[in-house]
């Protein structure tokens, strides 16, 4: 069952017209479904439900707190990086014992707040960094909880910018280095080293990778067994991709079928960190199509979204299915579908196939609840969108829309040295 639907010649979000939503909320927005976030978060569960784990869900894909709250109420954990992260998962109400901590470059403050906070663990990515948390857990008389994360050097077939666990990525610490590394944590006073943690990429469709880094990751499980380190967690990351277009991407059952094998009679509890694959596919953008203009070579839909709203086509190339929320079976053109940014690259869509719409009409640009909004931007002085909830044929607004005030909240015209 698909939460975003035509019925009645008109798109809904569950039981809601998008009309309506647009009608009290104005464009561009961005619109979730509940049904969709729960669906997906059930389908992890099962298919883990043979191991105990986990489920710590990737903070960055969608931050909203509304989002995050009902995790919580779900029970389930947060994978961070970053101290606004945290602070946000803990508003939300994310247990700090369910909360990991990644990234290369985690501050003094970021760390001591973690710290004082009591999270689960930290996914340390360099040895400096392991210095710097024994440092700072010393300081405030506490034992760092820590999962080295490891590089395995497996590529994940993904776009390059989003693969993170190859030789060459910033990220993690390279196999080879990693029993040397394990030692050098387990001799430190404020440190105790609790898991393993490895993350490869994101927009995975195919669980080979997965396999295999998870393979080299196991030996290294068991070899650190024979030196006495004893390891509680084994973090197996995020990153299963989802449908924009044609991809058949494995469903987390998919994925536990691959994994559960190697993972069995192994002591340790198992983390997950999905981000895209829960929330993606459960939220669109909506948008106002605000001119049409037609040039020698091409067509151009210029609408009300930019990429300062959803910078994945810009960013990536990334493709997001385009479609009227009132469909009326005209013909199709071949458009552009680009945003009021002064920027050649601010597009939605290029070469679409589409109907010839009309100024005025709305267009919905799917699965964009991933690292939409949460990379959203004020560039060109544009107030970002509003996001609303539904569930049902209810709704609720969890973002109001920016203002202009918003936009100059935090500057200071100088009274000197101008
Ligand atoms: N765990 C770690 C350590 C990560 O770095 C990430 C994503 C995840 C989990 C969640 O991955 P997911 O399940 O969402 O694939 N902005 C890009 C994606 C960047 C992903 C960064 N790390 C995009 O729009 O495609």
């Amino acid at each position: 069952m698909h939460f975003f639907a035509y019925k009645n010649g008109e798109l809904y979000a569950e039981d809601v017209p998008v009309m309506e939503i647009i009608k009290e909320f104005g464009t561009p927005i961005y619109i979730y479904s509940y049904g969709t976030l729960i669906r997906h978060i059930r389908a992890y569960e099962e298919a883990f439900c043979e191991v105990p784990h986990i489920i710590c869900y990737a903070v960055k894909a969608n931050s909203n707190i509304a989002i995050l709250n009902l995790f919580a109420q779900l029970g389930l954990g947060a994978d961070i990086v970053s101290g606004g992260e945290l602070f946000r998962a803990l508003k939300a109400g994310i247990k700090p014992y369910k909360i990991v901590f990644a990234g290369v470059g985690k501050s003094e403050d970021e760390i001591e707040y973690a710290l004082k906070n009591d999270i689960l663990m930290f996914n340390v990515e360099s040895e400096a960094e392991l210095n710097k948390i024994n440092e700072i857990a010393k300081k405030v008389r506490k034992k760092a909880h820590v999962a080295l994360r490891v590089n395995p050097d497996i590529d994940p077939k993904t776009h390059k910018y989003i693969a993170t666990g190859l030789k060459t990525s910033k990220f993690g610490i390279p196999i080879e280095k990693a029993l040397e590394y394990y030692k050098i944590a387990k001799s430190m006073e404020n440190i105790e080293v609790i898991g393993i943690h490895k993350h490869i990429g994101s927009q995975i469709t195919d669980t080979k990778a997965y396999v295999e880094a998870l393979s080299k990751i196991i030996s290294l499980y068991d070899k650190l067994a024979k030196f006495d380190l004893k390891i509680d967690y084994i973090n197996i990351g995020g990153g299963l991709g989802i449908t924009y277009r044609d991809e058949e991407p494995p469903d987390p059952k998919d994925l536990a079928n691959a994994l559960i094998p190697l993972l069995k009679n192994k002591k340790g509890k198992i983390i997950i960190e999905p981000g895209r694959s829960i929330v993606g596919n459960a939220g669109i953008l909506v948008t106002k199509i605000l001119y049409n203009k037609e040039t020698e070579n091409k067509n151009f839909l210029i609408v009300d979204a930019g990429m300062n709203d959803l910078i994945r086509p810009t960013l990536y190339g990334s493709y997001h299915e385009i479609q009227p929320v009132i469909p009326k079976d005209r013909d199709k053109i071949l458009a552009d579908i680009v945003g009021p940014i002064c920027e050649s690259g601010d597009f939605l869509a290029k070469e679409r196939e589409i109907e010839k719409l009309s100024p005025g009409e709305y267009l919905a640009v799917m699965s964009a609840g991933a690292y939409g909004f949460a990379m959203s931007s004020n560039y060109n002085s544009r107030p970002r969108a509003a996001e609303v909830l539904v569930k049902g044929d209810r709704y609720v607004l969890i973002r109001r829309r920016e203002t202009y005030k918003d936009l100059i909240r935090n500057e200071i015209i100088p009274e000197e040295i101008l």
